[in-house]
């Protein structure tokens, strides 16, 4: 596919270049423009590893998930080694699996083909006569999938670096932090009327607006020691948490982002993921997946709690943003430097990304 010229002019009105000191963020249509929505799905989430699933997911063999990237249809599935398919029927293209569980054989319903869990094509009812047909060359088509601490990604493209390298320095980053003893406790999920990066670059603003936004989790976090470190692919935000006793200095908060929409939160016993996912130019879903490491029930009620009502502040603010960026008295504005960097890496990722195409 041609990059639309509507697409180079809002590339080129980026300058990549400029320092944090003089940055400006990309021009508001990127945040609205069709085109660009859909030249970011080929070259930004069809070319990057993306999460579909947690590993405790897919144990025995016929466990599979599902997931949509860059808009397709995705299923992965234990047959033995993970494997990933595009969960798009041979035949005549319907969606084969739905959700979660745990299958002998990937049975489309439409019309009953049934695909082995290696993908290939088992059986085709009422389907004698066909000329040339060999159920061989009809087996579902393969996508790269790779497994790292409890999430398994997928990528759809087979040329770009490995889960390793998409994974870079993030790594190395959170090994300090022991991320294998915490359990999957439960999925909430929120739909907002804004666009995907309105919600990233909100996460990314360096605590900016906590005092103001979020009042509550303000007394939780001592910011005025928040830090912000950004490596080659992601940006770590940390912050000393305050304890009940008013005594600062005790946890840190930790907030990992990894390009271009993955968000590993851990604190003391408690690790939230998010993974934002672009449904339309001015939608998205943004999952919060809560892990714990054996807390009692009442800690984790609580702590889901008050997420929610972060979540709802921010949800908020970001549905105002998006109905802003439209406005004609609205085009670009400016990073502060002591703490919008991470948005800073991400705009510069985006637009390497977007033009490399
Ligand atoms: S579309 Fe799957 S069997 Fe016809
Ligand atoms: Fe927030």
């Amino acid at each position: 596919m041609q990059m639309p010229a509507r697409v180079r002019q809002l590339l080129d009105a980026y300058d990549a270049r400029a320092p944090l000191e003089a940055a400006r963020t990309p021009p508001s249509e990127w945040y609205f423009e069709p085109a660009f929505a859909g030249w970011e799905n080929e070259h930004v989430f069809a070319r990057t590893w993306q999460v579909v699933g947690r590993v405790e997911q897919l144990q025995r063999p016929g466990d599979f998930v599902t997931a949509e990237v860059a808009g397709e249809p995705i299923v992965v599935v234990r047959d033995g080694v993970l494997r990933g398919f595009y969960n798009v029927c041979r035949h005549h293209a319907a969606r084969i699996v739905d959700g979660a569980g745990c299958a002998r054989a990937l049975h489309c319903p439409y019309h009953g083909w049934t695909y082995a869990l290696d993908g290939s094509l088992r059986s085709t009812p009422g389907f004698a006569g066909a000329a040339d047909f060999e159920p061989r060359d009809h087996g579902l088509k393969p996508v790269r999938v790779e497994a790292w601490e409890h999430w398994v990604f997928v990528c759809l493209d087979p040329d770009a670096p490995g889960l390793d390298g998409h994974l870079g320095a993030m790594r190395d980053g959170l090994r300090p932090l022991d991320l294998t003893s915490a359990r999957f406790h439960e999925r909430v999920s929120y739909e907002l009327g804004c666009n995907w990066k309105v919600y990233v670059d909100n996460y990314l603003d360096g605590g900016y607006h906590v005092p103001f936004l979020h009042k509550e989790l303000d007394g939780a976090l001592d910011t005025r020691r928040y830090r912000v470190d950004t490596a080659d692919r992601y940006c770590l935000q940390s912050c000393p948490t305050s304890n009940p006793s008013g005594v600062r200095g005790g946890a840190t908060a930790h907030y990992f982002w990894l390009y271009p929409n993955l968000m590993i939160n851990v604190y003391a016993g408690l690790m939230d993921v998010n993974l934002v996912v672009p449904v339309a130019p001015e939608r998205c879903i943004v999952h919060f997946d809560y892990y714990f490491t054996g807390q009692p029930a009442a800690f984790r009620h609580d702590s889901i709690a008050v997420a929610h009502r972060v979540q709802m502040e921010d949800a908020a603010v970001c549905e105002s943003v998006q109905r802003g960026l439209r406005s004609r008295s609205y085009d670009a504005g400016r990073l502060a430097p002591g703490k919008e960097a991470g948005e800073h890496l991400f705009h510069r990722l985006l637009h390497a990304g977007l033009s490399a195409g």
